[in-house]
């Protein structure tokens, strides 16, 4: 008998705790092999126990033998299929060592809020602080360029539980994730309401972050319901809130703010960060040209009730460092001591 004509009686033999399905059908048959004499059929039964396993087994040997010529020798083997690996439910224990989460946010796109987020996180690591940064932008990941990790690979790591971490790069003494390091450059990522928000949350609680004291999480542009649910299912703490300086940027602030300060929310915004807050030509580093008129950032932080944490000016070596993957705040130019007046200040405001 060729196996083909196996398959054949095998599709006659019923399953009578399945509404008399047969066996094929079923997909309970694995494999079936003929060599010679020698008929072998593997059947493949669910994870779940099946009271009628042994009967199935000798009515399959009984079929064969009924039609095969005389001297086959029948062999049925079974196997048990494996269970279909469950997603295992995201947990808080990946950030249980961690002591402070907080969101870099803004209202608006384009406002420096990734530029900010880094070279706060590097200054805050040169104060002597473990930090992390999660790059939740799922639309346009800019992290990977900004610290020159674009080719990092990350390797996956399991936990006491058993359920896989990602392992984050480590380079200016930062972690650093990104949904970047799991796509090809200039690839666009399309990613829709539900399957953004889970990939966001991955990407802070599927991660092996250690003991952390401050884990960054530069959130998408945007102050929609992903958003909104990524910071009541995160423990995050409070927010910083990025800002360029014209008035008319006011409203988008107040949006911004209020993903955290909502009733239903309640976090606190440790503060307001002025970007861009004058501009400072290259060859002339005294020198302080207000575009956007002075005080904005300051005028903003009042109407809005948050301390001015910081301000940023608008110098060429910023986009540059960003554009390098070498960020400014790596250096003691006066715009890199600014990052790390900023990061002092932050400490001091979520320490209070
Ligand atoms: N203070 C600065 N001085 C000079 N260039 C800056 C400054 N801040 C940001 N930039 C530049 O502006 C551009 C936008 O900055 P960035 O990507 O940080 O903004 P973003 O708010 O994160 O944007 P998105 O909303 O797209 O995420 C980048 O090219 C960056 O290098
Ligand atoms: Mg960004």
């Amino acid at each position: 008998m060729t196996e083909r004509e196996i398959f054949e009686v095998l599709a006659g033999v019923k399953h009578p705790g399945q509404g008399d399905q047969d066996i094929v059908s079923l997909g309970l048959v694995e494999e079936v092999t003929v060599e010679g004499q020698k008929v072998t059929v593997t059947l493949a039964f669910p994870h779940r126990p099946d009271a009628l396993k042994n009967y199935i087994v000798g009515a399959v040997q009984a079929a064969i033998y009924r039609q095969a010529p005389p001297g086959t020798e029948v062999e049925v083997k079974t196997i048990t299929r494996k269970a279909p690996e469950k997603q295992p439910e995201l947990t808080l224990d990946a950030i249980r060592e961690v002591s402070h989460i907080i969101g870099i946010a803004s209202g608006k796109g384009g406002v420096g809020k990734s530029t900010v987020a880094v070279n706060l996180a590097i200054a805050l690591a040169r104060l002597g602080y473990r930090v992390g940064l999660a790059d939740a932008d799922v639309y346009g990941p800019s992290v990977p360029i900004m610290t020159g990790t674009e080719d990092y690979v990350p390797d996956m790591v399991k936990d006491e539980k058993g359920r896989d971490l990602m392992v984050p790069a480590e380079k200016y003494g930062v972690k650093w994730i990104s949904i970047g390091y799991f796509s090809q450059p200039g690839q666009a990522l399309i990613w829709r309401g539900p399957m953004a928000c889970s990939a966001l949350k991955q990407l802070i609680l599927q991660v092996a972050w250690g003991p952390l004291d401050y884990l960054l999480v530069d959130m998408p542009p945007g102050t929609g319901d992903i958003h909104i649910s990524l910071v009541s299912d995160i423990p995050m703490q409070g927010a910083v809130i990025v800002t360029t300086p014209q008035a008319v940027a006011l409203a988008d602030v107040e949006k911004g703010a209020n993903m955290f300060r909502n009733p239903s929310i309640g976090r606190p915004i440790f503060g307001l960060v002025e970007n861009m807050a004058w501009f400072t030509p290259e060859a002339h580093p005294d020198e302080k040209y207000y575009l956007f008129g002075q005080e904005g950032g300051l005028k903003m932080a009042r109407a809005l009730d948050i301390p001015l944490l910081g301000q940023i000016p608008l110098v060429q070596s910023i986009r540059e460092g960003g554009d390098t993957g070498s960020p400014i705040a790596l250096g003691t130019r006066p715009d890199a001591l600014a990052f790390l007046d900023l990061a002092s200040k932050l400490a001091e405001s979520v320490n209070r």
